[in-house]
């Protein structure tokens, strides 16, 4: 079926171009040459666009299917944990026992940050936003990094490096907005223990942290560890199609994830929550988020992909019944508030036509608050999980020989070409 053909016709010619198959999901029809006639193809938000070919991870919003690898997500998170989840996403395949093991052990080694980066967050003020001092600290990595991303063994060990360096970054982030002393990073712990230790640990020898908030937080990395082409990963592999350093380009994928459409969204819905505040205002809510004229839309509802239950708010909405259940928060007015606005948006009209269902951040939002961790953390935490995704889809970028600069085009709809007169001339 290589030689499939689509056909265009416009303007009295028809042009035809070659259709690629793909292994799972829409076929594509390509569409480079269609420059050459004259035109441009015109996708704003990328509806109908593959930018690129991947075979990382797959998703069928129809059915509300998520395949890391062509393993089903459900699997991975009951089955595996996310140190599995990371070195299948970098290799392609699942560890063996001996695999996992030396892959933490390599993790473990790269924890510590170059010293020098602990001056930075003295620049930061204690309310600066943890996005903010994350964006900048992982750009400022950038500046120690000797690897060679023309190497391949140089681009697998900076997907180590950051891996084990960000929830460094991330966890001290959270220590300076709350004027602790930072905790070092310890290697006997697991990958979220030893991040929760950084965290919220009294004392560099603190007791680990409680094995199943530990494995709370392990899910949640590993449910939001890739996604296919969204926007923080477009944007690393558009920051990357230009040869730029790759870890400046993850820092532009952190700050594309912060928006409240992407990542920022998880805070966003659990401020909404707040500015919601009581059950008997949430038809009226609900109200204002049908209503096409008001700006406020239910926050952590609704995806670009999935018309149909997002599969990982189904494991997430799991883990967090737990750890309500866990840290005894089901009563907490703000947990309540949140179960009743699901029940009741889930059973609405307007939100079951439209197929918005609650969304992954919905839920890891209500569980990182049950964990004790404040809002301004929960897209830091997003960003540290999501870091393999994003390494793992530039090491693809950058090892693909038909890997081009990335350069829309657009329908130019300004002014026509004119003269400049001389200022008196201009009323
Ligand atoms: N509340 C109320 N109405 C909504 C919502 C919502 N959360 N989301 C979409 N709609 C409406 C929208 O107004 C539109 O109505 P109409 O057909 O009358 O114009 C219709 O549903 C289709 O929405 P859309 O904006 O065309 O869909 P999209 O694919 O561009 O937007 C989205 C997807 C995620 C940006 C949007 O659903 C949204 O803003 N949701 C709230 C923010 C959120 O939770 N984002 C996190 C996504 S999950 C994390 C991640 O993977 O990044």
């Amino acid at each position: 079926m290589a030689d499939r053909k689509a056909s265009l016709s416009f303007d009295q010619q028809t042009l035809e171009f070659p259709v690629l198959n793909a292994t799972l999901g829409p076929d594509v029809i390509d569409i480079k040459s269609l420059g050459n006639a004259g035109v441009f193809a015109f996708d704003p938000g990328f509806y109908s666009t593959a930018s690129c070919t991947s075979k990382i991870t797959f998703i069928d919003g129809d059915k509300g299917v998520l395949l890391y690898r062509g393993y089903p997500i459900d699997q991975l998170a009951y089955h595996s944990d996310y140190m599995e989840v990371c070195y299948l996403l970098l290799n392609g395949e699942l560890p063996d026992a001996q695999e996992k093991n030396a892959f933490i052990k390599e993790i473990n080694q790269a924890h510590e940050l170059p010293p020098k980066m602990l001056h930075l967050f003295k620049g930061f003020d204690q309310d600066a936003h943890p996005m903010s001092i994350l964006i900048a600290l992982v750009g400022a990595l950038s500046a120690f990094d000797s690897k060679n991303p023309k190497d391949p063994a140089g681009r697998y060990q900076m997907a180590i490096e950051l891996i084990a360096k960000i929830p460094t970054i991330a966890a001290m982030c959270y220590r300076h907005t709350q004027g602790l002393a930072f905790i070092p990073p310890r290697a006997d712990l697991s990958y979220a223990e030893n991040f929760l230790h950084m965290m919220f640990a009294e004392e560099a020898d603190s007791p680990a942290p409680d094995p199943i908030l530990a494995r709370a937080m392990d899910r949640i990395f590993t449910l939001h560890a890739d996604h296919e082409q969204n926007a923080s990963t477009s944007t690393v592999r558009m920051a990357g199609s230009t040869g730029a350093n790759p870890i400046a380009c993850i820092a532009a994928g952190i700050a594309a994830l912060w928006g409240p459409a992407h990542g920022g969204a998880n805070e966003a819905a659990l401020n909404m929550l707040h500015q919601i505040g009581s059950e008997d205002k949430v038809e009226s809510y609900l109200e204002r988020a049908k209503d096409p004229k008001d700006p406020f839309l239910l926050m952590g509802f609704g995806h670009r992909v999935y018309k149909n239950y997002d599969p990982r708010a189904k494991i997430m909405r799991e883990t967090c019944h737990e750890v309500l259940d866990l840290v005894g928060a089901k009563e907490d007015p703000i947990f309540k508030l949140a179960l009743h606005l699901e029940k009741i948006a889930l059973e609405d009209s307007y939100f079951v036509e439209k197929k918005l269902y609650p969304n992954v951040d919905f839920y890891s939002g209500i569980t990182q608050s049950a964990l004790g961790i404040p809002s301004t953390m929960f897209t830091v935490i997003f960003a540290l999980a999501r870091t393999v995704g994003w390494a793992s889809n530039w090491i693809e970028m950058i090892s693909d020989p038909q890997q081009r600069l990335s350069r829309p085009r657009q329908l130019y709809t300004g002014e026509k070409e004119r003269a400049v007169k001389p200022i008196a001339e201009r009323a």
